[in-house]
């Protein structure tokens, strides 16, 4: 008989007592993650979407010989992050008969990620389910730490469940087929670690950036497996959002109003971070709490990468306040944002002077 060896991957942990799960991170690694040992039951549904499915799928199906494996495959893109879209994750367990052991695997970019997680919360009140990101920004941020759901016409992310998965196998090798743009979007949430909690990650990102982008695998391992370092040790202090995990949202309230107002899908969610958190550094800049040094090299590092650094022209200070009021940092009716206070630390507060928020919202007119 021939017995397929395996390399022992090594894994960073989420720790969340018996909730807690391991993230696998390495370049070419699905074939080596050992994915069966985290199914329990012998149902698996695979969700992805159409573009990620004929990259990888198979690949992933020949992992899973012991069981029965059905997919989903679910139209690409934000604006299909929507309830009708979970409703098909649902018809197709249902009809293929899936139990309370089933398991789901979220393969695809951040949208397959929420939208499976948020199904693997509901379908016969939670069942288990695993991710496997193909995008860099669903590897170091959405992936990791269980925030699922979908978005409502009048609010992004405005509909879902804190439900942490079973494990994440995070392979930089799929990165070779992702389109410049969507590498772009990930290195947003990347450079935000360096600034709300990395000093040092920030300057090695500097460092870095044109590797980064090139897809360097050394770097890009080393910026995934930070990113995810960082990622694991706030939820693990701060699971449901009580207090620290609010700094991951560093410039996502802006860049929630972005993408809601452009309509989704047309500024990608990286895009509209990059831009929220030169907004969120501008103001914080404004408030003399950081230099207009390190407002200069964050854009010099988004531009390196080929992100936004001003926010669309089409928008005006009332788009941004209606659409920011809906933001769900809100609190008794007031804005509350994350802003930095010095490099490497973050801030959450309704305690700004509003005028100097409106000029901050005027940047690009
Ligand atoms: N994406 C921010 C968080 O997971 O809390």
């Amino acid at each position: 008989m021939n017995v397929v060896r395996r390399k022992r991957l090594d894994a960073l942990k989420v720790e969340l007592g018996d909730r807690s799960y391991p993230i696998f991170i390495g370049e070419n690694i699905l074939t080596q993650s050992n994915i069966a040992d985290y199914i329990s039951g012998i149902q698996v549904m695979v969700v992805s979407n159409e573009p990620i499915a004929p990259l990888h799928l198979q690949a992933l199906i020949d992992q899973l010989v012991d069981f029965q494996v059905d997919q989903v495959l679910l139209p690409d893109g934000e604006q299909f992050k929507t309830l009708a879209s979970v409703e098909l994750i649902f018809d197709q367990l249902l009809e293929k008969r899936h139990n309370r052991t089933s398991t789901l695997i979220a393969l695809g970019g951040g949208v397959v990620g929420d939208m499976t997680g948020f199904a693997a919360a509901c379908y016969q009140r939670g069942v288990n389910f695993i991710q496997i990101p193909t995008t860099l920004l669903s590897q170091v941020d959405s992936s990791v730490g269980g925030k699922t759901g979908v978005n409502h016409p009048l609010g992004k992310n405005m509909v879902g469940a804190f439900y942490q998965p079973q494990a994440v196998v995070a392979d930089i090798g799929f990165f070779s087929t992702l389109a410049k743009r969507e590498v772009a979007a990930g290195i947003s949430e990347v450079v935000k670690y360096g600034l709300i909690y990395d000093a040092d990650f920030f300057v090695w990102l500097e460092n870095n950036m044109q590797a980064i982008v090139n897809l360097d695998s050394q770097a890009m391992t080393y910026a995934v497996r930070r990113s995810c370092e960082i990622k694991a040790q706030v939820v693990a202090e701060d699971e449901t959002e009580q207090g620290i995990r609010a700094w991951l949202n560093l410039g996502h309230t802006f860049g929630h109003a972005i993408e809601t107002h452009q309509g989704y899908g047309n500024w990608l969610h990286g895009e509209a971070v990059a831009a929220g958190t030169i907004m969120a550094l501008d103001l914080s800049c404004r408030l003399g709490w950081i230099s207009e040094e390190l407002l200069e090299r964050t854009k010099a590092m988004f531009k390196v990468a080929g992100l936004p650094v001003l926010p669309p022209e089409n928008m005006t200070e009332d788009d941004f306040i209606q659409l920011m009021s809906v933001d769900k940092k809100v609190l008794e009716g007031k804005i509350r944002l994350v802003l930095i206070k010095e490099l490497g630390r973050a801030i959450v507060t309704d305690d700004f002077d509003h005028a100097l928020l409106k000029q901050t919202l005027a940047i690009a007119n």
